[in-house]
């Protein structure tokens, strides 16, 4: 037995379905007013039914989870390039917030971004995971009280996210990406894992022991998890 609120959905749709009904009540009661963005294939039917539907979030400020080093939103490879096309441009928002892969100095990017969390306590962080289990751009063996910072991308995560790189433009081997800490300080955690390529991460995370070999265990130690799967686990 664990805290994780598992809920069993037929597929993408189903959860974007589901998502959208937590998002929904949540903005009805009032209760979001800082929101937590994540990017990935998995987030596209979830932002595609915010952007069809009359949610209202011009009363919201949001925070994007990662971004690569040295690209920007003229990129169609980085994450604010992503955000811009799937729900920026079609959406209204009070704020939003993603760290600059360009920044001069990125340490003071990444202390600045942390800040900046710091003023605007997240109600609800949507999360996927990757296959080895990483959150945001925290990879096995980052320190759970890690807060926004620069991380180096594992070989595996190089592998699967640079299918995605259009226009031979080299994948970064680095990225600015929200800690362990910043991501489970928010008040509601909400992750999507779909297909066989999550299933040993959503296994390790049922198994129930905590391990920073797979980040995605910290979870276990949250208040209030929803986790929205395919997976029969
Ligand atoms: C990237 C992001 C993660 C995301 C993961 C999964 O590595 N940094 O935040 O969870 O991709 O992506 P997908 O949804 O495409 O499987």
């Amino acid at each position: 037995m664990n805290n994780v609120n598992l809920v069993k959905v037929e597929g993408p749709e189903q959860g974007a379905e589901h998502v959208f009904g937590m998002i929904k009540e949540e903005l009805e009661n009032k209760r979001l007013n800082v929101l937590g963005l994540a990017t990935g294939s998995t987030m596209i039917p979830v932002y595609k039914k915010w952007v069809e539907s009359d949610l209202d979030f011009k009363g919201v400020i949001t925070f994007n989870l990662d971004e690569y080093v040295g690209i920007g939103a003229a990129s169609p490879n980085s994450y604010a390039y992503f955000m811009n096309e799937h729900l920026f441009d079609k959406k209204k928002f009070k704020e939003t917030h993603i760290a600059n892969g360009l920044a001069d100095d990125l340490d003071e990017e990444c202390a600045s971004y942390e800040a900046m969390l710091n003023e605007n306590p997240l109600d609800i962080q949507l999360l996927g995971v990757g296959e080895n289990g990483h959150i945001a751009f925290n990879e096995p063996g980052t320190p759970f009280d890690s807060v926004t910072h620069v991380a180096e991308l594992t070989d595996s995560t190089l592998g699967v996210n640079s299918q995605y790189f259009e226009n031979d433009e080299a994948i970064p081997e680095t990225a600015i990406t929200m800690g362990i800490q910043s991501i489970t300080n928010a008040k509601k955690l909400i992750l999507l894992a779909f297909g066989e390529k999550k299933r040993a991460a959503i296994s390790k995370l049922l198994e129930g022991t905590v391990t920073t070999e797979w980040p995605i265990t910290k979870l276990l130690e949250h208040k209030d998890v929803t986790v929205i799967t395919d997976l029969d686990v």
